[in-house]
């Protein structure tokens, strides 16, 4: 099929909501990444969404509304503190998941009895999901594996020819997924870091616990909360390894292991001391503009062919955590301590 790239005017979501009412793919800008959305409610939709990003058939979507009343109709039941969550920081960057109402197929929720639901703040994300007058599910809308997309223009890298349309509403504001947290296990989970930080969520509901998979590999045997949890993600070809160390030492470890296509993801202003190609991903303390930059440069590494990048990750603070638990995937959790 012919992938249209739709503008952002009347014309452009008139034709979005149409595709998605007929039940086909829209890739939808949102402030975090693009989602590639479907009628969250008719599991045909639903299905062609893993078929088009070669998604695990065990991976859950989040399901997508633009406003707060549209989760009374697909969950079993709004406890006070996803009233809580919603107040502080919906429309944003936040997922909560709590037992599914029996209108979810199970397609979206991957035969689990919980559904993620998320109200973005993105103006176009919700145009689009108020023209077509339904919930969407929507996961990012990448290849399965690859980092998440930033821009119209990732989308259709890795899915043109897969997908009806993608809706071109210029870069998204933060850059990497949503905060996801579950209120269906007790004390509150953080599954999965994003903009919304963990020391915000605990501002609001107190006691929140950070799953152990945000900054560490799996183990053996333990079933992943998050099915996301479980696949290597936001790879690029190249390998990435995170060196840990002060800024002379990261310095001095990658230009003695200087080789051709050998690259480095660093902080703004590091590049002039290395002696190899170097994409600057934001200020040492600017973790915000890290995790806005930090897919785009993970794609451009493949572009130019990169076979090893050497990367600095921000302490696992703030958006900072984040940033590191994408960094952490991308490189399969591999760190070398230096000094
Ligand atoms: O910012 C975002 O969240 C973007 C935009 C498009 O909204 N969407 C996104 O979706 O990142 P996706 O599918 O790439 O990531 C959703 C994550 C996955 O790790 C999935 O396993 C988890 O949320 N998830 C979804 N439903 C779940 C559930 N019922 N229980 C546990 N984890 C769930
Ligand atoms: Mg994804």
């Amino acid at each position: 099929m012919q992938t249209k790239t739709l503008k952002a005017d009347d014309e452009g979501f008139a034709c979005a909501a149409k595709i998605l009412r007929g039940g086909g793919l829209v890739g939808i800008p949102t402030e975090t990444v693009y989602g590639l959305a479907a009628n969250a409610l008719d599991g045909k939709a639903v299905s062609k969404i893993f078929a088009a990003k070669g998604r695990p058939g065990d991976n859950p979507l989040i399901v997508h509304i633009c406003e707060f009343d549209q989760i009374y109709k697909l969950v079993a039941e709004v406890p006070e503190s996803a009233k809580k969550l919603a107040k502080a920081f919906w429309p944003g960057p936040m997922t909560i998941i709590l037992p599914k109402a029996a209108c979810i197929p199970d397609e979206v929720s991957a035969g689990l009895p919980t559904v993620a639901i998320r109200f973005p703040s993105h103006p176009a994300a919700q145009r689009i999901i108020r023209e077509s007058g339904l919930p969407l599910a929507a996961p990012s809308a990448n290849t399965s594996g690859r980092p998440s997309p930033t821009t119209a223009q990732h989308v259709l890298h890795d899915l043109s020819g897969k997908i009806d349309a993608v809706l071109d509403g210029g870069p998204c504001g933060v850059g990497v997924e949503s905060t996801v947290i579950t209120l269906a296990s007790n004390p509150p989970r953080l599954l999965r870091p994003g903009g919304i930080t963990l020391e915000q969520l605990r501002s609001v509901l107190g006691t929140v616990e950070m799953d152990d998979a945000v900054l560490h590999p799996l183990k053996a045997g333990v079933r992943a909360q998050s099915p996301g949890m479980k696949y290597k993600h936001y790879s690029p070809k190249a390998n990435v390894i995170i060196l840990d160390g002060t800024d002379a030492q990261y310095k001095d470890y990658v230009n003695a292991h200087a080789a051709p296509h050998v690259m480095a993801l660093c902080y703004d202003g590091d590049d002039k001391e290395l002696s190899v190609p170097a994409i600057c991903y934001g200020g040492s303390q600017d973790d915000s503009a890290m995790a806005h930059e930090l897919f785009d440069a993970l794609r451009e590494f493949d572009e130019r062919g990169a076979d090893t990048v050497y990367a600095r990750c921000p302490a696992p603070q703030g958006v900072g955590l984040a940033v590191c638990n994408r960094l952490m995937r991308a490189a399969g959790f591999e760190v070398l301590h230096l000094g």
